[in-house]
């Protein structure tokens, strides 16, 4: 067995069955000591949530780095504060004035909660019926204006409009380089449209949870890959279930 890197997403991939949870972190925190895994977690959670969801389940590991807000913050073990570098790279040709100002024409998307409005995502509810039709206008209205944005639309009604350079798959990217980590000894997890991103640009194996979203699964069916793994378990137990098939873990 060595060191490899752990990327999750949170909400109904690694959290969801509390005791599968508690079996999975059992044997990465026993990996963690005797080979230094390294353990991030990448959530479209914003601080807040993400402080919400520590409260609710305090046995989750603390984590070596933290992606938050769909990949548009990256914040460092023990810091507080965010990467200024992924910062300075996001800020190219983003302008979340005038995106929620073009969203606001728009009557099929209800503002998410102010706390999920970070300085790099802008996030509404769209119902999974008019989402087909709304998308592609919305795009085309956000170019039309010079803005380089990408739409993430995932679980049938969350929309994140994120600058083009930012999303969970560009932060992992972005870490493996600082953290100059070969691309084989890594895995990524999820469940939703906004974990496309990793699995897309990911170098190494991923593991898609038995419970995940269709849009997901659709992905998946267009874009197959031998390094990835649909799991028959739930959540966390999917995780396990995955990391034993790709031998990341012992059997
Ligand atoms: C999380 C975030 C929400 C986002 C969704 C999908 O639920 O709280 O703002 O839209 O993930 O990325
Ligand atoms: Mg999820």
């Amino acid at each position: 067995m060595t060191k490899f890197l752990f990327i999750t997403d949170l909400d109904n991939t690694l959290v969801g069955d509390d005791a599968a949870l508690k079996t999975l972190n059992y044997h990465l925190e026993q990996h963690r000591q005797a080979y230094g895994t390294l353990i991030v977690y990448a959530t479209g959670r914003s601080p807040e949530l993400y402080q919400e969801l520590k409260t609710e389940k305090p046995f989750l590991l603390t984590p070596d780095a933290l992606l938050l807000s769909v990949g548009t913050e990256i914040y460092h073990h023990g810091q507080d504060d965010l990467d200024p570098d992924w910062v300075a790279e996001l800020s190219h040709g983003w302008d979340r004035d005038q995106v929620a100002a073009i969203a606001a024409h728009f009557a099929d998307l209800v503002p998410q909660s102010p706390q999920e409005q970070t300085p790099f995502k802008a996030s509404y509810h769209l119902s999974q019926e008019v989402a087909p039709m709304v998308l592609p206008q919305l795009e085309a209205s956000l170019q039309k204006q010079g803005l380089d944005i990408q739409l993430i639309y995932s679980s049938g009604k969350d929309l994140d409009i994120l600058p083009s350079r930012g999303n969970k798959g560009a932060a992992i990217a972005f870490l493996q380089q600082t953290w100059r980590l070969p691309g084989d000894r890594l895995v990524v997890c999820g469940d939703s449209g906004n974990d496309i991103s990793m699995f897309a640009a990911a170098t190494g194996k991923g593991i898609i949870v038995g419970n995940a979203q269709p849009e997901l699964r659709e992905w998946h069916h267009a874009n197959p890959s031998p390094h990835r793994y649909v799991s028959k378990a739930h959540c966390a137990g999917g995780i396990l279930e995955g990391l034993r098939h790709f031998g990341f873990l012992e059997a």
